[in-house]
């Protein structure tokens, strides 16, 4: 199989696989502990049931969304991944090339290979930034004036990872940032060719490049990724790291990997335009729950005081439909993204965002719902709900059925 005949996300996974050693697939693919969070993610979507509304004109769809005051073609968006650059050569730049050209937004991580000034480069208008706190205030401080010194628009507070989580798939491999060489290691490169041919003529293994002004002028990979590791995580942060931030930054600010209700409406009282509901894609906490499970709660406790959007798990079409029925503004992806980078660098992207984006689409005419804006919760029959409530529900909540 090709990039030409891949029919779904699964397909592209798969291709990567192939063409990744299994210590690199496994370091993108795992989870963390017992992996239950990373199979919960996906799951949690199939137990919600959408409600078809049929003799409804379907002939011309609205999937165009606004977010955070920029017009995207979808409300699917690629979600920040550090280190890519590792599992393609220049993985940051061809993912924000696919996101221009999809005219969808592309979360750079603060882990990135690629530079923050390189991505808003090559893709000005679609490229945010994503930022730890570290535990040298002045550094956080630098990234976000670098961050509004490229123009990036919208900047994204990534707050779930208090503490390093068990992620035991890496543990096993010895698969580090600094990449200590073991025999294992060179078999699984001898037998994945391809990979190991374009890393190895483009120099090995390349350094977190938005940590490079932090480290001695010309320093290697492994001493800027240590830098990383010196700064990151920082566990004695709190609240007032989100103050701080807001205090200095101009534009956007999105909160990414909150869960709680309450969280949430406390970083929109403290200034955040929007909120990520994450669990990081089960990397973390792995007992946590779906994001698409906790995303209703946060929509009702925030309301229309901030935009929403969820990341974990969204493998089809139908996955998008579910989150914004629950309350999502747009979705965002993280995994399906960074494989087709790999299979295919930004050509293997623009494939996953078409296939996702062309999902939709079917999945809303089949639903009679060619607005995005006008999906909500009377699609969704609940896990724990019947038809006849879902029906009541929306008489009885005075929520109007599109078209009816
Ligand atoms: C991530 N994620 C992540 N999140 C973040 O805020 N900063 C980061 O640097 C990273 N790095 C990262 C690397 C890799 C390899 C993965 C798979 C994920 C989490 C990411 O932004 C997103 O929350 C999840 O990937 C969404 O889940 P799916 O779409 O992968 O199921």
């Amino acid at each position: 199989m090709n990039l030409d005949r891949v029919i779904n996300l699964a397909d592209v996974r798969r291709l990567a696989k192939r063409r990744l050693p299994p210590m690199a697939f496994d370091f993108i693919e795992g989870g963390c502990d017992d992996e239950v969070g990373l199979r919960k993610n996906e799951a949690a979507f199939e137990a919600y049931q959408l409600l078809p509304r049929y003799l409804v004109d379907v002939s011309k769809f609205e999937l165009a969304t606004t977010l955070a005051g920029q017009k995207f073609a979808l409300p699917i968006g690629i979600a920040p991944t550090g280190a890519a650059g590792i599992f393609r050569h220049d993985g940051d730049r061809e993912l924000a090339r696919a996101a221009a050209a999809a005219n969808v937004p592309f979360v750079m991580s603060a882990n990135s290979n690629g530079s923050l000034e390189e991505a808003a480069t090559v893709a000005p208008e679609h490229t945010w930034f994503q930022l730890y706190g570290l535990k040298d205030s002045s550094v956080t401080a630098d990234k976000v004036r670098r961050a509004a010194d490229a123009g990036i628009k919208t900047l994204v507070l990534s707050v779930d990872v208090p503490v390093s989580s068990n992620r035991e798939r890496n543990r096993r491999s010895e698969f580090s940032l600094s990449l200590r060489v073991t025999p294992s290691m060179v078999l699984q490169a001898l037998t994945h060719p391809g990979w190991t041919l374009e890393y190895f003529r483009n120099g090995g293994l390349p350094p977190l490049k938005n940590y490079s002004p932090y480290a001695p002028p010309g320093a290697d990979a492994i001493t800027v990724n240590n830098v990383f590791a010196s700064l990151f995580p920082a566990p004695s942060l709190t609240w007032s790291l989100l103050d701080d931030v807001r205090r200095i930054w101009p534009r956007k600010l999105f909160v990414k990997g909150l869960m709680h209700p309450e969280d949430a409406v406390r970083a929109v009282s403290a200034g955040a335009d929007g909120i990520m509901v994450s669990n990081h894609g089960a990397r973390q906490l792995d007992r946590a729950p779906a994001p698409i499970d906790a995303l209703p709660a946060i929509r009702t406790a925030v309301g229309d005081r901030a935009e929403i959007t969820l990341d974990g798990g969204v493998r089809r079409g139908a996955d998008v439909v579910t989150a914004l029925c629950l309350g999502a503004d747009a979705v965002f992806i993280g995994r399906p993204a960074l494989y087709g980078a790999v299979v295919g660098g930004s050509a293997g992207v623009r494939k996953v965002l078409d296939i996702l984006g062309a999902e939709l689409q079917m999945i809303l005419g089949q639903i009679g719902c060619p607005r995005t804006a006008d999906l909500g919760p009377h699609f969704i029959v609940r896990p724990d709900h019947n038809v006849l409530e879902v029906a009541r529900g929306a008489k009885t909540s005075g929520t109007t059925l599109p078209h009816s």
